[in-house]
């Protein structure tokens, strides 16, 4: 025991040493440890000064808290739930559903790049000639009741339980394209809209101007080869982080 702890220190110290060296100008990047020394520097002639050793025992307390905290869930499975429900919403699940659903009514692109048909053949009586150009129209698939329950309304919970992905092979639902030229910027696009919305949705409540009713919200779309709105959206944002009870007095004042 006496060889563990004296690793854990000397662990602790030179975290704590790598702090000394580097002092945070903006108290804004300040962890722990920088509080823990400033408030060292400020007592420092006082009655009873912190010392490195009081430092190595907060920190070390930090994290024998944090690993008592866990094993007290595993006792306590309504609070491991209530834990992974907060998880789940971190890693953003279902935002992932709302923007799947956003595309499903609005693909950025109605129709898709037209193909050349390869063969001849039938499609409800028509007759499809061989090398015909053959528009998609993603758009009108999207909504079509045949396929989605409720098809114009707006409900990211389709999603929840469903195996629907737009990876192509789903037809009924081709945001992205399907087959060899598929939209190859997927793992680019996602990310890029899925963060900023995080942030905005986490930052700020969003409400209509003028007293407009939500359901007033035109969502008329300008068709083109990428749709848009037709009318350009305001909204007013409120800063929701203010409100939050557990900011710190800095950001409380900063948010002032
Ligand atoms: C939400 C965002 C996006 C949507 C909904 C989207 C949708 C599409 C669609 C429907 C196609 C035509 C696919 C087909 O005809 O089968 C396409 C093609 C393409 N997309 Fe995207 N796209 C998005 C973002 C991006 C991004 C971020 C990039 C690049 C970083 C990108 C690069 C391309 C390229 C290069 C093609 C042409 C592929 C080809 O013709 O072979 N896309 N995209």
């Amino acid at each position: 025991m006496e060889k563990v702890h004296k690793e854990i220190y000397m662990i602790l110290q030179d975290i704590i040493d790598d702090h000394k060296s580097i002092r945070k100008e903006d108290s804004n990047d300040e962890d722990l440890v920088d509080v823990l020394l400033k408030i060292k520097q400020e007592n420092y002639h006082s009655e009873h000064p912190l010392t490195d050793d009081n430092m190595k025992s907060i920190i070390q307390d930090m994290f024998t808290a944090g690993t008592e905290t866990s094993s007290e869930m595993v006792k306590n499975p309504k609070v491991m739930e209530e834990a992974q429900v907060e998880m789940e919403l971190h890693l953003l699940i279902y935002l992932k559903f709302v923007i799947k659903e956003t595309l499903r009514l609005h693909p950025v692109a109605p129709l898709l790049v037209p193909r050349e048909s390869r063969e001849r053949c039938q499609i409800n009586r028509h007759e499809i000639p061989i090398k015909t150009r053959v528009v998609i129209i993603a758009w009108a698939i999207g909504r079509d009741p045949r396929y989605w329950v409720e098809a114009e309304r707006f409900k990211p919970e389709r999603f929840v339980n469903s195996t629907i992905e737009f990876k192509g092979t789903d037809f009924e639902y081709i945001p992205f394209g399907a087959g060899r030229r598929m939209c190859p910027g997927i793992a680019f696009a996602l990310p890029n809209i899925e963060l900023p919305l995080a942030q905005l949705l986490y930052r700020f409540d969003w409400k209509l101007p003028n007293k407009m009713k939500n359901e007033e919200l035109d969502m008329a779309e300008s068709f083109g080869i990428t749709v848009g709105r037709k009318h350009d959206l305001y909204l007013i944002a409120i800063n929701r982080l203010c409100n939050m009870y557990y900011l710190s007095k800095q950001v409380q004042k900063r948010c002032s």
